[in-house]
């Protein structure tokens, strides 16, 4: 999907078809030479509600109020009710409500791109989205002088974003079949290939060797061999330094502790924090920014087998804790565990962030479109939740607390891998994974799990079914941050 600018009048451009965003429901607005037809229709312009005049080449999207999260979702659905017609180029003009502030540009053009989005590698037929072509037109704003350049700046970082969300959602859509631990990091590679990022896989000799047991433990099951990937972004005089620890299961089948079948299914889904990872790095990359940045992949399929490992082993994870296993479905903490080792033995991080599907019980605490934002200091939580605002992503606060910290202990081991309680499972995930920061990271870490809005079995806003991408932007919103210092 491309994007053109222009500051030619609306009216003047040419185009398959027009967008019209409607705020004000009394159409009180410009076009009323369409408000009969749309009443006729039964139009009422409630937020992402569409009206197509086909004869007129007009597409009509109602929003409640000009705001960045209500343009991302509006645009979303009016390019996906335009889904299965044949018009290639759209124009629409660019509603911003301050000549200064890009942002509803952006949103519009995330929505744009977020929204036509759709998974068909395993339909024969493929439903091609159409629009290849949006021109937006900024003419209105010209009387205030209006930055072009911020425009442009403010379009690209957009585009960018919302592709790097679709890359993601597509690696988290692919099938265990497809999709396994070498596949991702082959996905890693590729990314390297093409741009700026080093790229670095550790395969089980190398896992062995840096001692990283509960993850290989994890794995050993598996026909496919586990993979901890390590993408670094290094620009010359970086503003800071941030590492990126994503979980990567490319299947969870709970392994001997066996998912009933209901919670099998979208197990795929179990590698979005490694996914999220990966299309961070490769936004990271396009827009170049001024941080310096390292996303680790734990990649690993979690199956039974007469290898699998067992409740009652105690493994060691590679800062030599004990770990008593009484859930082998709770293996992404084990493989984080590893892998946050790792991360800080080799990278001293400013800031040091993990996405995990880690448990339904965020699901059941926060709801299915919302990350749940954990870890021991206000700053790194903080800016994660600051960032969300902007980014169109749900975020919110989990505090720790030593009640349930307690509920971890184990008689036999340093700590077990799950809670001897039945609630709370969120923040006792979180309070394992505490045990494998070290000193000098605990107030610069933050774990988010992201087992909610990773993948829902509906649209939802600017999301598909499916893969969401969740982490990317809210964490691309954090990092530009952190860029401009
Ligand atoms: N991958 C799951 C968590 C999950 C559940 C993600 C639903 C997305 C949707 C994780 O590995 C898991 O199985 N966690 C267990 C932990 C329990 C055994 C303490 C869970 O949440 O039930
Ligand atoms: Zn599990
Ligand atoms: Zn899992």
């Amino acid at each position: 999907m491309n994007f053109d600018l222009t500051i030619n009048p609306i009216n003047d451009i040419e185009a398959d078809i027009e967008l019209i965003i409607i705020i004000d429901k009394n159409f009180k607005h410009r076009f009323v030479q369409d408000k009969k037809l749309l009443k006729k229709s039964g139009f009422k312009a409630t937020q992402d509600e569409t009206c197509l005049l086909i004869e007129k080449d007009r597409l009509y999207v109602g929003m409640d109020s000009l705001t960045s999260s209500n343009m991302r979702t509006a645009i979303a659905s009016a390019i996906r009710s335009l889904s299965s017609a044949q018009y290639e180029t759209l124009k629409v003009a660019s509603y911003m409500n301050n000549p200064k502030c890009t942002a509803i540009l952006r949103a519009m053009v995330e929505g744009a791109v977020l929204g036509a989005y759709s998974f068909d590698k395993y339909k024969t037929s493929k439903s091609e989205q159409s629009i290849a072509e949006i021109i937006i037109s900024i003419e209105e704003y010209n009387e205030y002088s209006l930055d072009i350049k911020k425009c442009a700046i403010a379009l690209n970082k957009g585009q960018i974003t919302a592709e790097a969300t679709n890359f993601t959602r597509d690696i988290v859509n692919i099938t265990p079949e497809d999709c396994y631990p070498k596949t991702m990091a082959n996905i890693a590679k590729d990314l390297a290939k093409d741009s700026s990022l080093e790229c670095k896989i550790l395969k089980p000799k190398e896992l062995r060797a840096e001692k990283m047991e509960t993850l290989l433990a994890v794995a050993r099951a598996s026909r496919h061999k586990p993979r901890v990937i390590h993408l670094t972004h290094k620009p010359k005089n970086p503003k800071a330094i941030i590492t990126l620890v994503g979980k990567g299961l490319t299947y969870d089948s709970g392994g001997l502790s066996l998912k009933p079948a209901d919670y099998m299914v979208t197990m795929k889904s179990d590698k979005s924090g490694g996914s999220a990872v990966l299309g961070i790095m490769k936004a990271v990359s396009e827009m170049n920014l001024d941080v310096e940045v390292h996303g680790f992949v734990g990649a690993v399929e979690n199956m039974i087998g007469g290898d699998a490992y067992k409740p009652d082993d105690v493994l060691i994870a590679k800062n030599g804790k004990t770990i008593e296993i009484r859930n082998t479905d709770a293996e992404g903490r084990l493989v984080l565990a590893d892998v946050l080792c790792y991360a800080q033995q080799e990278v001293q991080a400013d800031y040091l962030f993990d996405y995990a599907t880690l448990t339904g019980a965020s699901v059941v605490a926060v709801g299915h479109y919302t990350s749940s934002i954990m870890g021991n200091a206000d700053e790194p939580k903080d800016m994660m939740i600051t960032a969300a605002k902007s980014s169109g992503e749900l975020a919110t606060k989990l505090d720790f607390n030593n009640y349930l910290k307690k509920t971890l202990k184990s008689e036999i081991a340093d700590i077990c891998n799950i809670s001897n309680v039945r609630y709370g499972g969120a923040i006792t995930a979180g309070q394992f994974l505490e045990e494998f920061i070290d000193e000098n990271h605990k107030d610069k870490w933050a774990h988010i799990d992201i087992a909610g809005p990773a993948f829902v079995e509906h649209v939802w806003g600017e999301n598909p079914h499916g893969a969401s991408g969740a982490g990317v932007r809210i964490t691309l919103r954090m990092l530009e941050k952190l860029a401009r210092g």
